[in-house]
């Protein structure tokens, strides 16, 4: 799915070793590709792989500097290595030399490049490429085995004509079977890796003549600190925002409504492409019977504003779900806050309800408690809007993992 600037959002950054093999020019092809998904790429180049390729090229591809020095000149504040080693979400070795395989698999870090590798603890990927009497002799052959015995992952080469010449393994795998498992070792470890969810933020406007509306001072921050925290988790997030106060977060899917029944009807479409529904935002119970289509000139006596309920969207969207899909709703209560929201919970079919205290409305933090459709509850202290989306998101995982059974 496509994020509004048009390519898919990903704040995550890979590492792009190049090591000296012919074939370090399709890295160019890889790096495009990673760009285009959103992912930023760092390329690291060995010595070897800038007299087959130009820097500049990945330079100009990626949109970042190429780190090729240990000790870089213009920048000796920094170590180098150690920076990148914590950059990097993920490291790709593509293509991996048999020279830098040997160094990897033995712990050598004598540039900048295998000193990286040796400082993070991110993911690690080698592609290998090269003429078919390296990558068949024994010792190359070791050094993979030891490497994947230390956690790399290797893509394996493909057999065909080799540049040298000759026909055979050697030739490196293709750059979308690289891809996907650069994507794929990205998405370890995320819980929603993939899993489409479903946000609605910020607040409704409820027009009584073009210039006047009824709303409420929800700020957006909770959505949009739960959009965040489900992305980070790998979800493919579709995020249906009304006003709020702060621009939203980078997603997959943004649709902008206004009014609880532009909201209603977007969440209907979108609710049977998704695994889960947080219903975050502070929809209006009400709504004024009648729009004017002229505004409401001061008359000096007094005038009565008849409200007419909004649709119960949470309430519509449990009851028409597909089995398996969880939907977790909010409750901003003055008084009670207990007795209220496990109220809503059941009659409004909810998998989790979470009930805040009306103080959190605007602010950056938040508390109150969390009451799961088992029985069970859980109070939440205190805490920044980031930490409760992060809390409320990792009570979402256990509940999807249950509704898979
Ligand atoms: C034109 C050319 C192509 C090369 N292609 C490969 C290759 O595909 N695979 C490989 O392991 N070595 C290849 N080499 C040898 C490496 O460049 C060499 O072992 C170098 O020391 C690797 O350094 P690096 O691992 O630091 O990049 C090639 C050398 C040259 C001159």
């Amino acid at each position: 799915m496509a994020s509004p600037n048009g390519a898919l959002a990903d704040r995550r950054t890979v590492l792009l070793g190049v090591t000296g093999s012919i074939a370090a020019y399709k890295a160019l092809d890889l790096a495009g590709r990673l760009r285009r998904r959103g992912i930023n790429v760092v390329a690291a180049m060995t010595g070897a792989a800038c007299r087959l390729v130009g820097p500049a090229s990945f330079e100009s591809i990626t949109g970042n500097p190429v780190a090729r020095e240990l000790f870089p000149e213009n920048k000796p504040q920094t170590i180098e290595h150690i920076a990148l080693a914590e950059l990097a979400d993920a490291v790709a070795v593509v293509p991996a030399t048999a020279n830098f395989l040997a160094k990897a698999a033995h712990g050598l870090a004598d540039d900048l490049l295998t000193a990286a590798v040796l400082a993070t603890k991110s993911p690690k990927l080698a592609a290998p490429a090269m003429n078919v009497g390296m990558w068949e002799n024994p010792v190359v052959q070791g050094n993979l085995k030891k490497l994947k015995a230390g956690g790399w992952q290797v893509v394996e080469p493909e057999e065909g004509f080799l540049a040298c010449g000759t026909r055979g393994a050697g030739r490196l795998a293709r750059v979308e079977i690289i891809e996907q498992a650069i994507l794929d070792l990205l998405g370890r470890g995320r819980d929603l890796a993939g899993v489409p969810v479903l946000i609605t933020a910020g607040r409704t406007e409820e027009p009584w003549d073009p210039v006047r509306f009824l709303s409420n001072r929800s700020s957006g921050r909770m959505g949009f600190a739960l959009a965040r925290a489900a992305r980070e988790q790998g979800a493919e997030v579709t995020l249906i925002a009304g006003p709020a106060d702060i621009a939203p977060p980078e997603v997959d899917s943004l649709i902008r409504v206004r009014t609880a029944g532009e909201m209603r009807r977007a969440v209907m479409r979108q609710l049977p492409g998704n695994r889960a529904l947080i219903m975050a935002a502070a929809v209006a119970d009400y709504r004024p019977r009648i729009t004017q289509r002229s505004k409401i000139k001061r008359s000096g006596g007094r005038i009565t504003l008849e409200l007419a309920p909004n649709p119960d969207i949470v309430a519509e969207a449990a009851g028409k779900r597909k089995k398996g899909t969880v939907v977790v709703g909010f409750a901003l209560e003055t008084g009670d806050l207990r007795a209220n929201a496990l109220k809503k919970l059941r009659a409004k079919g909810l998998d989790l309800i979470v009930a805040n205290d009306a103080r959190a409305l605007g602010s950056s933090s938040n508390r109150g408690w969390l009451f799961f459709a088992e029985g069970r509850s859980e109070r939440v202290p205190e805490t920044g809007k980031d930490a409760f989306a992060k809390l409320i998101i990792n009570r979402l995982v256990g509940l999807l993992k249950r509704a898979d059974g």
